[in-house]
């Protein structure tokens, strides 16, 4: 029985996470869940699941899941400091981090710094300090297993060719990686991207998920922050990554080899699959999702992207380029420019001209960061991001 910690248990990828470990009975025992602020959802998981530690985010909502679950669950305390428990809790093998934003920053590194097996959906930290947290999970002895569906895919065909977890040496031999996207809610949209709405930018052509990554699809960010986070996960190099606008959303991405050959992961657009493969690493367990049908499917479509229209694209590589606290410059103006465009303080075409100008103020000194350094580069490209907004 593997004993499970989710944190962001009520989101796109938390439930969806509760789904897979619902179809597997007997395989995992779900120990801790952590939220923001849905007490009702996670009081409803914890008795169905039987959750020994539960914590949210909120004050108000904490108090809310102690009058609602009493007896059976212990409560961790709110905020940052209960997501940390619960990541490094000892009676948990793995950890589901599917929060989103910088928030899980703190408790990745928890996480690692207690040598847990780390689930990763959420993406925003390893594009902060990726190559930091790969350095610490050495040190931990601590396990990254990305979940993102492309990462997740490079994982496998990375993994599929040594059966011991551990070995680096497929890695050498890689060429390059062949990174798709769908192309987001504009991939197709040939009207003017600056009067798009929120409502607009939320309709994902294939994959159904949180508003925050959903955006990011749209302006291609999230590619960006794909890219950087799979440069981090297999030690990478820029120019080794090829981003592929891929609408059908079924090649999920390959991996081109020394000798030319190339091994992809293809699959359905359902997200059960690579958490599952997180949850089970190295296993295999059960099919919980649709078999490929690629009859059905008939035709799989590949373009180029177009960083003129996508300009946040573009940006991304510049980050990914320069290294050091760029990359979490990146990230965090992103997080305040989509929230303020969610809120309809700015248009979509904002967004890149928020984190243009944030980038713009950063110099980039010296070598990678520290942890404590990311954490100020971190609310300094927050704070400078809200002034650009105003
Ligand atoms: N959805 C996908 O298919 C997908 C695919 C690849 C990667 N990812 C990554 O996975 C992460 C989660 O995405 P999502 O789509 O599942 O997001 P989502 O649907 O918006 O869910 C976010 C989850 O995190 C919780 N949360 C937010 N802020 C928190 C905080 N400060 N403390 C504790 N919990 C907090 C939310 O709780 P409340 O419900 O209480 O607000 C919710 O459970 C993101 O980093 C995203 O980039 C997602």
């Amino acid at each position: 029985m593997r004993k499970v910690a989710i944190l962001g248990s009520t989101g796109s990828i938390g439930v969806n996470a509760l789904n897979v470990i619902r179809e597997l009975p007997g395989r995992f025992r779900v120990v801790g869940l952590a939220a923001h602020s849905n007490s009702a959802l996670v009081a409803e998981q914890a008795r169905e699941f039987g959750a020994e530690v539960v914590t949210m985010f909120e004050d108000a909502a904490s108090a809310r899941l102690k009058k609602d679950l009493v007896g059976g669950a212990r409560h961790a305390p709110s905020g940052v400091e209960g997501l940390c428990e619960l990541a490094s809790h000892p009676g948990v093998d793995v950890v589901l981090t599917s929060v989103v934003g910088g928030v899980g920053f703190a408790p990745l590194l928890a996480a690692i710094r207690a040598g847990k097996t780390v689930a990763l959906a959420n993406k925003e930290p390893m594009v902060m300090a990726g190559a930091q947290f790969m350095r610490e999970a050495e040190r931990w002895g601590a396990r990254i297993v990305p979940v993102d569906s492309e990462p997740s895919a490079i994982f496998q065909c990375v993994q599929g060719l040594n059966p011991d977890p551990k070995a680096v040496a497929p890695l050498k031999t890689i060429r390059r990686v062949l990174l798709t996207a769908s192309g987001g809610a504009f991939g197709s949209y040939e009207g003017d991207l600056a009067d798009v709405t929120p409502a607009q930018a939320m309709n994902h052509p294939t994959w159904k998920m949180g508003k925050k990554i959903t955006i990011d699809c749209a302006t291609l960010m999230n590619k960006g922050f794909e890219l950087i986070e799979i440069m981090n996960l297999f030690g990478l190099k820029r120019e080794q990554v090829e981003i592929v606008i891929h609408p059908q959303s079924i090649f999920h991405s390959g991996v081109e080899f020394s000798d030319g050959s190339v091994l992809a992961q293809m699959g359905l657009p359902d997200m059960k699959l690579p958490i599952q493969y997180g949850l089970t690493f190295p296993e295999r367990a059960t099919r919980v999702i649709e078999p490929l049908d690629l009859v059905k499917i008939g035709t799989l479509d590949f373009k180029r992207p177009d960083f003129t229209r996508f300009p946040c694209l573009s940006l991304a590589c510049e980050a990914a380029r320069k290294g050091g606290g760029m990359p979490a410059v990146l990230s965090a103006a992103d997080e305040v420019a989509v929230e303020a465009f969610i809120a309809r303080a700015i248009r979509f075409t904002d967004i890149p001209r928020v984190v243009e100008k944030t980038m713009a103020a950063y110099t980039v000194s010296g070598g990678l960061p520290s942890f404590q350094e990311v954490v100020e580069i971190d609310a300094w490209a927050r704070a400078k991001a809200k002034e650009h907004l105003r």
